[in-house]
């Protein structure tokens, strides 16, 4: 080890292949994202089986291109990190398999880093770039939502001595909530990944228009506690959670599905019913998408002006009421949370944590109660390595390392 407090991290978990160089955890020297979203984009939603190959075949290109841009080479590393779960198996295991052989190769260590709490600690990597930004020792107990194209949990994250804890608090009991954004985006005809895309056109529509009654995004409670549907919901129980915290959103996700089927909305582009129930990300229960059987969608929008051709303004007013109900679901359930922890502190990162409607609401809510919110830049919001390296830092610190035993655990759970 070199003493330089820089830590080399790659993060291959789903359809970015990044790499980053963050020093002391605080300070990123580089961050390195090759989308594969055009690969997968014809598909409308990613295909394992290109995520693997598009991973391997900018992995070495990628971490080079972090390593120059951060103008440091591999000998002036003190460790490499790496995502090791969860996310789809072989994009995993590409990453995982470069960075032991770079830990070999240079005999320093190698961290092994849960993707949720990179998550979290991007916002943490935000918040100490700031010129009035948090320092690490004045870090406190914060409750984190994650919501992603393959997660919306909560955690209550709190730091220690030997780094941080997360505890649990909430979860999803089926889709994602960037599941969901992507899944109606499809529906309508809008390209994958549909959150960007409904974000934008969300600004053109009334968003009381179709009223989303929250009956529709509330969790079914008969599923607490037993046996979960999705592979996903076995990666974290939900018997011991308070159900006011649990997520819902495949009745919207339904609700908008029958809205554009009685109102004659859907567009021809994206008139494949069958490809609009398969998961569309990287979460657990998103991976039954294949190549088998798939054909690419008949000429999507390239543009928000090509968008707006094809979308009337009902199909406006539906975009901007959908989005509407997930923020305000997510903004109930987690200021709620906050409330009944005592927490002050609210972080909300993950590809969602881009859009901004959620952040200009959380951010009122958030004045309004006299509780801070924070939230990563927005290339720091979807998958990026420099929030893997920042999230390895402690565990440098407290020398917990993995070995080359280290394999890819698609399902891995953070926290209790
Ligand atoms: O964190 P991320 O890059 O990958 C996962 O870990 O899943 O999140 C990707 C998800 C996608 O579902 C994408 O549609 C959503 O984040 N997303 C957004 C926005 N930007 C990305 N959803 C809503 N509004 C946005 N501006
Ligand atoms: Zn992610």
């Amino acid at each position: 080890m070199s003493g330089t407090g820089l830590i080399l991290a790659i993060e291959s978990s789903c359809d970015e292949t990044a790499a980053a160089v963050v020093e002391r955890g605080e300070r990123a020297l580089s961050s390195v994202v090759a989308s594969q979203i055009a690969t997968h984009a014809r598909y409308g939603g990613v295909v394992p089986e290109l995520a693997s190959r598009e991973h391997l075949r900018a992995i070495v290109p990628v971490v080079r291109a972090a390593l120059a841009q951060a103008n440091i080479t591999l000998d002036d590393l003190d460790a490499i990190a790496v995502t090791s779960g969860p996310g789809l198996a072989g994009a995993l295991l590409v990453g995982i398999t470069y960075a032991k052989a770079l830990s070999f190769a240079q005999n320093i260590p190698l961290i092994a880093v849960n993707h949720l709490e990179g998550h979290i600690h991007a916002v943490l990597l935000h918040e100490r770039s700031l010129p009035d930004g948090r320092t690490s020792e004045e870090d406190e107990q914060a409750l984190a939502l994650v919501v992603s194209g393959g997660h919306t949990h909560l955690y209550l994250a709190s730091p220690s001595s030997s780094g941080w804890t997360y505890k649990l608090v909430g979860r999803t009991l089926d889709d994602a909530a960037g599941e969901a954004f992507d899944k109606v985006a499809k529906l309508l005809g809008l390209p994958y990944p549909g959150g960007p895309w409904i974000d934008a056109l969300a600004l053109y529509g009334d968003p009381h228009a179709v009223p989303f009654a929250f009956s529709q995004i509330k969790p079914k409670l008969h599923l607490a506690g037993k046996a979960p549907r999705t592979k996903a919901a076995r990666t974290a129980p939900i018997a011991d959670l308070d159900h006011r915290f649990l997520f819902s959103f495949s009745g919207i996700k339904t609700a908008v599905l029958r809205y554009v089927e009685l109102h004659n909305l859907r567009p021809e582009a994206s008139a494949r019913a069958a490809c609009f129930f398969p998961g569309s990300g990287c979460g657990s229960d998103g991976i039954e998408m294949s190549l088998k059987g798939l054909s690419p969608a008949t000429k999507p929008p390239k543009t928000k002006a090509e968008a707006l051709a094809i979308c009337p303004q009902q199909t406006l007013d539906l975009i901007a009421s959908f989005q509407c109900a997930v923020v305000g679901d997510l903004m109930k359930k987690t200021f709620a949370a906050a409330e009944s922890l005592g927490a002050h502190r609210i972080l909300v990162t993950g590809g969602v944590a881009a859009n901004r409607e959620l952040r200009a609401r959380f951010a009122a809510e958030a004045a309004r109660r006299g509780i801070r919110v924070a939230f990563p830049t927005l290339a720091l919001s979807t998958d990026n390595a420099a929030m893997i390296a920042a999230a390895a830092w402690p565990r440098l610190l407290a020398h917990d390392f993995a070995d080359h035993t280290l394999a890819a655990d698609p399902s891995l759970a953070l926290g209790r």
